[in-house]
């Protein structure tokens, strides 16, 4: 894949997915804006990386969308290609729901890209070019126990087929790739403790049928194809990438 010329803003690039996709899209030639809240992380993103920029920012404040969107069009000129990657999960039976834990999720998971695709609209229409959105096994399966997590990512799916419509007359593309269970910081940053991590790890994995989890490589691979300049007539759809889980 050649993205040589293109402009890239990965959010969620200090780790797991988000930090692979980045790698990738400058490997192809990209000019990338990482964006997370952790500036030390986002530079070990960026190491050795020249093309890969950082910009450290909390996405679950509504200003900073058009903050990142503003500093990617400053930094490089143009955008191409945004992916909304940064998401968190949250295990929130519903007997412990609360409204502050429904509002974390669907802040970052839900509003955070609606806004950045509003903000990005303008550049995204010059350049025709594309969104990603990351979503998940979950957001059209059912999760017991983090229903709203899953209830999030199905907005965000619903939202990439609303969105596809809406800016297919501009020439822009709005697909969403769905993971399984991969390998990344999400289960630790859930809160979880390290034997539950680890349990959990061991249960997905026996549950998906090509037998382990995914590798953040194996699936930011997928975003960079979803948003290739060459993939012309795709738009609107989900692509599932989980080892056959949502199959199981
Ligand atoms: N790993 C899986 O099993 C799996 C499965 C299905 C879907 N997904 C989805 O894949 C995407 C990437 O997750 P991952 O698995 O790579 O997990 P991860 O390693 O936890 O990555 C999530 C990234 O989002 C960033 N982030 C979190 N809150 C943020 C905020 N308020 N503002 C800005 N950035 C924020 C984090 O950086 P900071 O903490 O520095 O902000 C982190 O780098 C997510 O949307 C996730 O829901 C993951």
């Amino acid at each position: 894949m050649d993205f040589t010329g293109r402009a890239v803003i990965v959010t969620g690039a200090g780790s797991g997915i988000g930090r692979a996709a980045a790698r990738l899209f400058a490997d192809a030639g990209a000019r990338v804006l990482g964006v997370g809240r952790r500036e030390d992380a986002l530079k070990a993103t960026a190491a050795d990386h020249p093309r890969i920029a950082v910009h450290p920012a909390d996405l679950r404040t509504p200003a900073t969308a058009r903050e990142v969107i503003g500093e990617a069009f400053h930094r490089m000129g143009r955008l191409d290609v945004l992916v909304n990657n940064a998401g968190a999960t949250k295990m929130m039976p519903l007997a412990e729901t609360s409204a502050e834990g429904i509002a974390g999720l669907f802040d970052l998971n839900v509003t955070a890209p609606s806004l950045l695709a509003s903000a990005a609209l303008p550049h995204l229409r010059q350049a025709k070019g594309t969104i990603v959105n990351v979503s998940s096994t979950y957001g059209h399966r059912p999760l017991p126990g983090a229903a709203h997590y899953a209830a999030s990512k199905a907005a965000l799916e619903h939202l990439t087929r609303s969105w596809a419509l809406e800016l297919a007359a501009d020439g822009i593309r709005v697909n969403a790739l769905a993971p399984g269970p991969t390998e990344s910081e999400a289960l630790t940053a859930a809160g979880l403790p390290q034997p539950v991590v680890e349990q959990i790890k061991q249960d997905e994995a026996a549950r998906i049928p090509l037998g382990r989890r995914g590798d953040p490589e194996e699936v930011a691979t997928w975003i960079l194809r979803l948003a290739d300049p060459r993939t012309t007539w795709l738009t609107g759809q989900t692509l599932t990438l989980d080892g056959g889980l949502e199959l199981a």
